[in-house]
């Protein structure tokens, strides 16, 4: 399939069309150090995303590369960015050049290249102590209502925003990931604040499942991952598909007990480390709350994630999948408080002092609501 596109790259550039970015640029597992760009052009090509530094003006290029090869026949383009700043803001650009063959020189040459506009990002940093973010969740595929629901969200003043599960109905192919959602974010914000994506029971659904993290990539590999910012510790964490694995809707071909029980073994480990024992607070991403249901995925949960984080000091847990708000003090079954949002709300979420505002926003004044914790004590 990969030489087929390159040989239509070839033809195509013989043939004297222009690239074109067809979606993007958004921003991914943002980090004190690096960031990955991600882009999509109508054509395959090699790809790479320009850097400077703002304050000294030193540029650097990162390519899209596999084990020393820059990929050059991809649509998809993911470029890692590492070794930057901590807290520093970077101006960028996208590339992605169009190759063709020189039948002269018997070589492949660039035939032209495409770039985005400048555009700019800020790295998380080691030493920030006020953090804000947003969270959204269970959007279901209504990237117009997103829109609408966030038309006045100040996103610059965001350090991230968390799509925490359940943003797409299900997905058949990449067009319904760029439409359902990503075309939106990118409007809005994705292009100069970072998304720290979570999957939902839902984003396990249709025949593109299983390349949504293609477009989400993490530097450790998988869907479950843990970030800094400043001294406070975020875990990111997968639910899986709700029901049985044997349930007749997966058509036998859902395991997601045992990637449960994967799971389960990396946050062990995870909340074992140093990084994550010394951190000031401990903040959860998971699209299911354990605790407020109890059909499979809650019972599963409670039974491989749950023991682990009720003896970890976790702080609070955010949640979805209900499509109801709801804010659950700390009880016998989750020994940390858990605001779980609505399908039609946005969580906009503040540290400063130790305490985490929580405001529950929609676009009736009636679905509003705020709440605070304190989660630092020393
Ligand atoms: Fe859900």
């Amino acid at each position: 399939m990969k030489r087929l596109f390159f040989l239509l790259s070839v033809i195509s550039a013989l043939c004297g069309r222009n690239i074109t970015i067809s979606h993007g640029p958004y921003l991914c597992d943002m980090a004190t150090d690096g960031l990955t760009v991600v882009w999509t052009t109508d054509l395959p090509g090699p790809s790479w995303v320009e850097i400077e530094n703002i304050a000294t003006g030193e540029k650097t290029s990162y390519y899209e590369t596999i084990a020393g090869n820059i990929v050059a026949t991809e649509t998809l383009h993911r470029v890692h960015v590492n070794k930057l700043l901590s807290g520093t803001k970077y101006r960028y650009r996208i590339y992605t050049g169009k190759i063709g063959f020189s039948l002269a020189k018997r070589s492949l040459i660039y035939r032209d290249t495409v770039a985005s506009d400048d555009l700019s990002f800020t790295t998380f940093s080691e030493s920030k102590k006020d953090i804000s973010f947003l969270v959204l969740n269970d959007i279901h595929s209504r990237a117009g209502f997103m829109q609408k629901l966030c038309s006045q969200v100040n996103f610059g003043a965001l350090d991230f925003v968390c799509f925490n599960g359940d943003m797409w109905e299900w997905l058949l192919d990449e067009k319904m990931l760029f439409d359902g959602c990503m075309d939106a974010a990118v409007e809005m914000f994705a292009s100069e604040t970072p998304i720290v994506f979570n999957r939902g029971n839902h984003e396990t659904r249709g025949p593109f499942a299983t390349s949504v993290p293609d477009y989400f990539p993490t530097r450790n590999g998988t869907v479950y991952y843990r970030f800094n910012i400043g001294d406070i510790s975020f875990l990111v964490l997968d639910c899986g598909e709700d029901k049985e694995d044997s349930h007749p809707e997966y058509f036998n071909l859902a395991a997601f007990d045992s990637y449960r029980e994967e799971e389960a073994r990396w946050l062990a480990q995870t909340v074992a480390s140093p990084e994550f024992q010394n951190a000031a607070a401990r903040i959860v991403f998971l699209h299911v709350a354990p605790a407020a249901g109890t059909s499979h995925v809650n019972m599963h949960l409670q039974e491989t994630i749950m023991p682990i984080l009720n003896r970890t000091g976790i702080d609070i847990m955010f949640s979805g999948h209900t499509h109801s708000y709801a804010c659950k003090e700390a009880d016998a079954k989750a020994a940390f408080p858990t605001v779980i949002n609505g399908n039609n709300t946005y969580l906009l979420c503040t540290i400063k002092d130790g305490k985490i505002q929580v405001e529950i926003k929609g676009l009736a004044p009636s679905e509003n609501h705020t709440h605070e914790f304190q989660i630092i004590t020393n």
